[in-house]
């Protein structure tokens, strides 16, 4: 298999998944489909912070509400590598709004926040997690959000089966 196919992301548990007690139960999906954790931290993200990590949304209507949501508690960022693994780690979470989300996903499972809800709240939707939305995004996120020496090498039991 080519190297290219084994990819990096970043997942972030936002500080809904935290505050709601979530974390193992989120990580345990992952690992349970043979992905492997690279790199994990807790962070409180400050609005300088998330202006760089949301920089693509910083000129839409919700990014206030995503602001002040992204820095309302501690985060746990999670650096992810595996086969496919940013589309992969995409179907495991599910879309974006947690009510369009079937059951078996993260989101689907877990929540059932809607846009309409956030708009007319003025907050942002709470997913409960931020997964990379194309290889070019992983690469630039997980700079972002770790060191070089924070992303670790090494082989998983189970890997010869997955990888
Ligand atoms: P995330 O995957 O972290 O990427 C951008 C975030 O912005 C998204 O999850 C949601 O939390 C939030 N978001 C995107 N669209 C909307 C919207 N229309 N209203 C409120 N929040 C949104």
């Amino acid at each position: 298999m080519s190297d290219e196919m084994i990819q990096k992301s970043l997942v972030l548990l936002k500080p809904d998944a935290i505050q709601r007690g979530l974390v193992g139960t989120i990580i345990e999906r992952f690992e349970q489909a043979g992905l492997k954790i690279v790199g994990m931290k807790m962070q409180w993200v400050d609005k300088n912070f998330a202006k760089k990590h949301y920089a693509a949304h910083v000129n839409k209507k919700f990014y206030k509400g995503l602001e002040n949501f992204i820095t309302s508690g501690p985060v746990v960022a999670i650096a992810i590598e595996g086969i496919l693994a940013v589309d992969v780690i995409r179907k495991i979470v599910g879309p974006t709004e947690p009510g369009k989300a079937m059951p078996g996903t993260i989101r689907g499972d877990f929540a059932h926040h809607a846009y309409e809800y956030a708009d007319k709240k003025g907050i942002a939707i709470k997913n409960l997690i931020h997964a990379s939305d194309s290889v070019e995004s992983a690469k630039a996120e997980l700079e972002l959000w770790f060191n070089k020496n924070e992303i670790h090498s090494y082989k998983t039991v189970h890997e010869m089966h997955v990888f």
